[in-house]
């Protein structure tokens, strides 16, 4: 009976080390290459698509700042009501892409999520 108790405990004590001995190559393969929001290859189409026609550099059509470059974006995004604009709905005042339909959701939450990552290139 006490054996088998051992036994028990024995068993018990392996599987708690199993589990907290995570190895470095474990930990690697939670990290998905594609958490990390690039500008690259997740923002700079977004924008192209529905920004620069308007935001070029030089802007044109009125707008005031160009987003054609990561650090023009992340200055505007950093010192503007940008965000903001963004998720208003259109015909509302401020409403971006102006004259134009509202960004996906989806996209929405790429470049917010970007900019909390800290605009990773
Ligand atoms: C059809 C042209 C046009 C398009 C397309 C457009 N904008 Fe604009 N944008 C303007 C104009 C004109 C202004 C200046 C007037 C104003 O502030 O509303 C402006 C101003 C802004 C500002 C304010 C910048 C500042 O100086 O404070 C932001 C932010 C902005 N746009 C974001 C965007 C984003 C993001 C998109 C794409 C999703 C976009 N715009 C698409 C014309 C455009």
């Amino acid at each position: 009976m006490k054996f088998t108790r051992f036994i028990f405990a024995f068993a018990i004590g392996i599987l708690l080390w199993s589990c907290t001995n995570t190895s470095e190559s474990d930990l690697i393969e939670q990290v998905e290459p594609e958490d990390i929001i690039t500008y690259t290859e997740h923002i700079k189409p977004i924008y192209e698509n529905n920004c620069i026609n308007c935001h070029s550099n030089p802007a044109i059509n009125g707008a005031s700042m160009p987003f054609t470059t990561l650090s023009e974006l992340r200055n505007s995004i950093e010192n503007t009501d940008h965000i903001d604009r963004i998720n208003r709905q259109p015909g509302e005042g401020g409403f971006m892409p102006l004259g134009g339909t509202r960004l996906p959701q989806v996209s929405i939450d790429l470049i917010e999520q970007w900019q909390s990552e800290g605009f990773a290139e």
